[in-house]
C-alpha cells in the first residue's frame, strides 16, 4: 500500500532527482493509485506537485507547470486510508511554514490526539490525512529550535507516533539530505555511485543500481548523495544488511505485452523453473537456505499455513500434497483471522507463511503471534529483504521475479512449486518417502514449466470465449480435491479484475446449496480431475451433467484425451496428459487467469490496477 521513492543526488541542481522519482513511481504504481505527488528540494527550498487519480494526472500537471531542478526529491503513490483521494489529501504534506515535506505509508493510529495537540498551538490541518500531523510536528520541532536538524526532529517525532509507518521527509533548508524512518512498513535503500535511493521496494530504483541495503525495524535513515547513515529510534548507530538486487529493469517493464498481468501469466513457466533452479542437485533436494535444524522438522506435529487471498489458495493446494507426502496434519488459516481465534500453537507447530510481497500486514501479525507462542515460522516469499522474510526463522524464496500487476498470477504457481519442495524435503527428512520417490516427484515438478507452456498455447481460444461472455454478470467455479482451491482462485481473479460476481465452490457442495443459483445461461467453470483418479473424476463429471441439465453454460478444464467431458461441456480447455494430480493446479489455473484478464480488457477496465485494490496490503 502506498509506494514511496526517495533520491539524494549531488549539487548542482538538475532534473535527475525528479526524473528518477517519477520513473520509480511508475514502477510502484501497483502499490496504490488513488493519487500521486512529488517534492523536489533545491537551494531555493521545496517545490511540490500532487494530483488525485493516476500518475498520468501528475505527469500532465508537471508538464504544464514544470518544477525547478533539484538536488534531492521524493515521490508517493497513494492507496487512501484516511481522507478521500483528492489533490489536498495527496502526499507530500507540508509543515505550516512550508519548510518540511513528508510522504508516508502506513497508519498513524494516534493522529487525532496529535492533531489536537497541534491545534492547541494554533496549527490546523489542511487535509483529512493522518500523515499531515507528522509534517506539522517536524515543522514545529525545527521552527521552535527543539531540533537543530531534520534528523533530530525525526527522532523526536517518531517517539510520539503510534501505528505503522514508513516516512520520508525533506527540509527546504537542507536540500542535500533525505531523512526516512520505518516501523512495520517497508523501506529499502539503494546504494548508487555518487547518489542514493530509497523505496518501498527495490522496483523503485531497479535499473539504477544493483546494491541494496536492508533497513531493520524502527530505523531512521539519513541519506545524502555520498552517505547513508542508519540510526535506531534512540539515535544510536544501526546496521543494515547489503545485498545484490537480481531483478533488472526489464523485469519491471511490460516488454511488449498489453498488461503486466498478461506478461506475468506468460512468465509462469519461467517462474516455476527459477523456483526449482538449484534446488534439484543430482535429482535430490538441496534447500540450503532453509537453515533450520532437520531435527526440528522431525519433531513437528502440525503445520499451520497462514496467508491471504491468492497466497492462501496456494496454501490450500499445498495442504493436499504435504499431508499426503508427510502424514502431518496441515491447517490453512486466513492470516487476518488467525490470531483472533486463540489458535493452538506449540513449539512443535511449524508455521508456514506464504506471501508474494512479504509485506502483507495480516500475515506479518499472524506470524508474530505464532512466534510469541513459541512456534517456528518458515516463509515462502517472493521479495528479498521484505518484512516477512526478515522476521521468519527460515525462508524459501520463490524466484518468480517482480510481480507488478495487482492480481497475482505467476506468484501463485511459484508458491505451489516452493511449497511442494518443502513438502518433499519434509517427507525426506522425516523418512516418509525414500529418496528415489522424492526424486520421482522432483522429476515431475521439473516438467511443469513445459506443461504450463502447452496450456498457454490455447490462449487465443480462451480469450475468444471471454469475448463472448463479456456481458455475463455472474459465474460459478467448481472443483474437487486440489481443483477446489483452483476454483476459488478462478473466482477471485474474475472478481478482482473484471468486477463480476463470481463464486468458487467445492464441486461436492453444489447439491448442498449453490445449485439453486444455476439457471439457463449461467457460465459455470469446472476443474475436472484426471480420469486416472476415477473416484474424483466421475463425481465431477456428474456435477457437470447436473449443471448442464439445468441449462447452464459449462466450461471445462480437463486433461487431454478425457472424452467423458465432451458431451456435457460447451467449451473444453486442455491440460497435458500425465500431469500428476497434485500438480494439476499449476496448469488448471492458467486458463482461468487468461479468462479473467480478457474479461477485464473487454470491459475496458485497467487490468493491472483494479479499483480499490493495492498490491501490497500493509494495513490490517
Ligand atoms: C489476488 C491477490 C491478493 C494477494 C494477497 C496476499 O490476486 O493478489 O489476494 O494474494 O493480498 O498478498 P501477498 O502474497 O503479497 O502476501
Amino acid at each position: 500500500m502506498c509506494g514511496i521513492v526517495g533520491y539524494a543526488g549531488p549539487a548542482p541542481a538538475s532534473d535527475r532527482p525528479l526524473n528518477v522519482v517519477l520513473a520509480g513511481l511508475s514502477r510502484l504504481e501497483y502499490r496504490g493509485y488513488d493519487s500521486a505527488g512529488v517534492a523536489v528540494a533545491s537551494a531555493s527550498g521545496l517545490a511540490v506537485c500532487k494530483r488525485s487519480g493516476r500518475l498520468t494526472n501528475l505527469t500532465a500537471a508537471l508538464e504544464a507547470d514544470p518544477l525547478a531542478p533539484g538536488i534531492s526529491a521524493m515521490g508517493h503513490t497513494r492507496w487512501a486510508t484516511h481522507g478521500a483521494p483528492s489533490d489536498v489529501n495527496a502526499h507530500p504534506h507540508l509543515s505550516a511554514d512550508g519548510r518540511v515535506a513528508v510522504i508516508h505509508n502506513g497508519i498513524i493510529e494516534n493522529f487525532l490526539e496529535l492533531k489536537a495537540q497541534l491545534a492547541a498551538r494554533g496549527i490546523t490541518q489542511r487535509s483529512d490525512t493522518d500523515t499531515e500531523v507528522v509534517a506539522q510536528l517536524l515543522g514545529v520541532e525545527l521552527a521552535d529550535g527543539t531540533a537543530a536538524t531534520l534528523t533530530e526532529a525525526m527522532l523526536h517525532v517518531v517517539a510520539r507516533l503510534q501505528g505503522s509507518f514508513t516516512l520520508v521527509a525533506l527540509d527546504g533548508q537542507d536540500p542535500a539530505t533525505v531523512v526516512a524512518a520505518r516501523r512495520n512498513s517497508p523501506l529499502v535503500v539503494g546504494l548508487g555511485n555518487g547518489e542514493n535511493f530509497l523505496g518501498s521496494d527495490v522496483s523503485a530504483f531497479v535499473g539504477e543500481t544493483d546494491r541494496a541495503l536492508e533497513v531493520g525495524q524502527d530505523t531512521v535513515v539519513v541519506m545524502t548523495a555520498t552517505n547513508v547513515k542508519l540510526l535506531d529510534f534512540a539515535g544510536n548507530p544501526a546496521q543494515g544488511r547489503e545485498y545484490t538486487i537480481t531483478w533488472d529493469a526489464k523485469a519491471a517493464a511490460k516488454d511488449g505485452y498489453a498488461t503486466f498481468m498478461d506478461k506475468e501469466i506468460h512468465e509462469e513457466p519461467h517462474a516455476v523453473e527459477e523456483t526449482l533452479r538449484g534446488r534439484l542437485v543430482d535429482g535430490h533436494l538441496a534447500l540450503d537456505e532453509m537453515r533450520m535444524d532437520p531435527a526440528l522438522f522431525r519433531s513437528v506435529d502440525k503445520i499451520i499455513v497462514i496467508a491471504a487471498g491468492t497466497a492462501s489458495y496456494a496454501g490450500q493446494v499445498a495442504r493436499y500434497a504435504i499431508e499426503h507426502w508427510c502424514r502431518i496434519p496441515v491447517e490453512v488459516e486466513l492470516a487476518s483471522e488467525f490470531r483472533y481465534r486463540d489458535p493452538v500453537v506449540s513449539e512443535k507447530t511449524l508455521m508456514l507463511a506464504i506471501s508474494q510481497s512479504g509485506e502483507t500486514m495480516d500475515t506479518l501479525q499472524a506470524m508474530r503471534h505464532a512466534h510469541e507462542q513459541g512456534a517456528k515460522v518458515l516463509c515462502i516469499c517472493n521479495t528479498y529483504g521484505s518484512s516477512i522474510a526478515r522476521e521468519s526463522d527460515a525462508v524459501l524464496y520463490t524466484h518468480a521475479g517482480p510481480e507488478i500487476a495487482v492480481a497475482s498470477t505467476k506468484a501463485f504457481v511459484a508458491q505451489i512449486a516452493a511449497a511442494y519442495l518443502l513438502g518433499l524435503y519434509l517427507a525426506e527428512v522425516r523418512g516418509n518417502k525414500y529418496p528415489e520417490e522424492v526424486a520421482g516427484y522432483l522429476e515431475e515438478l521439473s516438467r511443469m514449466p513445459g506443461r504450463i507452456e502447452k496450456v498457454l498455447e490455447q490462449e487465443e481460444s480462451i480469450r475468444a470465449l471471454a469475448r463472448t461472455m463479456k456481458d455475463k454478470t455472474s459465474f460459478l467455479f467448481l472443483g474437487r480435491h486440489v481443483g477446489f482451491p483452483v476454483a476459488l482462485e478462478g473466482a477471485l481473479k474474475l472478481k478482482e479484475v473484471a468486477y463480476v460476481h463470481a463464486e468458487g465452490f467445492a464441486a461436492g457442495e453444489l447439491k448442498h446449496g449453490p445449485i439453486a443459483l444455476v439457471e439457463p445461461g449461467l457460465p459455470v467453470f469446472f476443474i475436472v480431475p484426471t480420469p486416472r483418479r476415477p473416484e474424483l473424476h466421475n463425481k465431477v463429471i456428474s456435477n457437470v451433467q447436473e449443471v448442464r441439465a439445468r441449462g447452464a453454460r459449462t466450461i471445462v478444464i480437463a486433461e487431454e484425451g478425457d472424452n467423458a467431458v465432451t458431451d456435457y461441456a460447451e467449451h473444453v480447455f486442455r491440460v497435458p496428459l500425465g500431469t500428476p494430480t497434485l500438480m494439476m493446479p499449476m496448469v488448471t489455473v492458467v486458463p482461468l487467469q487468461i479468462f479473467a484478464s480478457e474479461m477485464a480488457a473487454q470491459k475496458g477496465y485497467d487490468v493491472d490496477h483494479p479499483r480499490n485494490l493495492a498490491k501490497s496490503v500493509t494495513v490490517e
